[in-house]
């Protein structure tokens, strides 16, 4: 049974205190963390106010003046590639009276109100009010248009993957990602290059999606063709306070249509190497010699998450019409092990509404990834000042 109030800090810090123990004994989240509203709007507030959030890929906004509403822990936002061909991202809201901008995905010369047609520049500021000051006349003496832009929030792209963070106080993304970055040296993300998306909508909360993502026990069951084709045999654990996940040393996917040009200057020993990180909270990467895929996942209330798939492979040739058969296969077998994976984790989150799903028992080999990431969770829930106090402090 869910306690009165899911969101009491001495509850919080019980199932914090049952994680942390070593994975033999440790007890993962309990049910109610995955169904429970006030644990979802907590979730929103200290996890994805204060993390750099995946909101998409640079591609989708190629062009001068290409916009992108998102929303993130609940604010909308709008991304832009503005005049100097950065992306920014803004509160998505007028500054007059709060409606909402864009809608839609798209490309603006600027970005005018529909409400009263206040009007901003792609860099945010305010460059028209008409008729503010009744017919045809559009200044106010009371109105200083330059303390009234769209407000800004932090944007930065990694990997060609756009990602925003709301907090002013975290460290720069590169300095987050520094880690992975090193790790992943060998990869030249200068030639990644979007070659197709997919939609999903998984029928689970987004935690379900991430901690299945992570762990490969599941593979001989779940995913009998990838598991002869990268077996968990070759796989190895990815344990980092910023990413966790799995690997293999055995990647070797059929390839009817011939092989996909890999990274440039990729060691041969790593030819069949994959790795399969969430970069947290919303983020799960697939990195091989020839493609890395990105699943950047959208929590839709506690019950539904928003999943797009990104394919990007290396480099100009690959994007040759002679590759495309190759990379539409490849596309489609990855689709198809999500798929697979969305089955099982909506019986996940249907099981985790029961009240006797008092938490995981984790297998000790296996689930130190799935142990880590629900302690990444947590330890967010615990640690972090209270609601009220992040709110007011925006
Ligand atoms: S609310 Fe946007 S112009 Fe009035
Ligand atoms: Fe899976």
């Amino acid at each position: 049974m869910a306690p009165a109030s899911a969101v009491d800090p001495a509850v919080l810090a019980s199932v914090r205190d049952h994680l942390a123990q070593p994975v033999e004994q440790a007890r993962g989240l309990p049910g109610f963390m995955f169904h429970d509203p006030e644990i979802y709007a907590l979730e929103q507030e200290r996890i994805f106010a204060k993390s750099w959030v995946c909101v998409g890929a640079e591609d989708e906004l190629a062009r001068i003046g290409d916009v992108k509403p998102v929303e993130v822990a609940g604010r909308p936002l709008v991304l832009v590639r503005d005049e100097s061909d950065q992306i920014r991202a803004f509160h998505n809201i007028c500054s007059h009276r709060g409606a909402l901008l864009v809608t839609e995905k798209g490309r603006r010369k600027v970005i005018a109100c529909p409400y009263h047609a206040w009007t901003y520049g792609l860099d945010g500021q305010l460059h028209k009010t008409p008729h503010i000051c009744g017919q045809g006349i559009h200044d106010s003496p009371s109105l200083d248009r330059s303390l009234h832009g769209l407000k800004p929030v932090r944007c930065a792209v990694w990997a060609k993957l756009v990602f925003v963070n709301l907090d002013p106080m975290a460290p720069s993304l590169d300095e987050d990602l520094a880690p992975l970055s090193a790790r992943w040296a060998a990869y030249d993300f200068a030639e990644l290059r979007l070659g197709a998306t997919r939609d999903f909508v998984l029928p689970a909360n987004w935690k379900l999606g991430i901690e299945n993502f992570v762990e490969r026990y599941h593979l001989p069951w779940v995913h009998p063709t990838l598991n002869g084709f990268s077996g968990i045999r070759y796989s190895y654990e990815l344990l980092h306070a910023r990413f966790v996940g799995v690997g293999s040393t055995g990647f070797a996917p059929p390839t009817p249509h011939g092989p996909l040009p890999s990274f440039r200057g990729l060691p041969e020993s790593e030819l069949r190497r994959a790795e399969y990180p969430c970069v947290f909270p919303n983020v799960m990467l697939g990195m091989h010699a020839d493609f890395m895929y990105a699943y950047v996942l959208t929590p839709d209330g506690p019950h539904s998450t928003k999943e797009r798939l990104y394919m990007f492979f290396a480099g100009d040739a690959a994007m040759q019409p002679e590759y495309a058969a190759a990379r539409e296969h490849r596309t489609e077998v990855i689709a198809g092990i999500n798929v697979e994976d969305m089955d099982i984790v909506s019986r996940l989150h249907r099981g985790c509404a029961s009240p006797a799903m008092g938490g995981a028992v984790f297998s000790p080999v296996f689930e130190k990834t799935s142990q880590l990431f629900q302690r990444m969770v947590i330890e967010r829930l615990v640690e972090t000042p209270a609601l009220e106090t992040v709110l007011a402090a925006e």
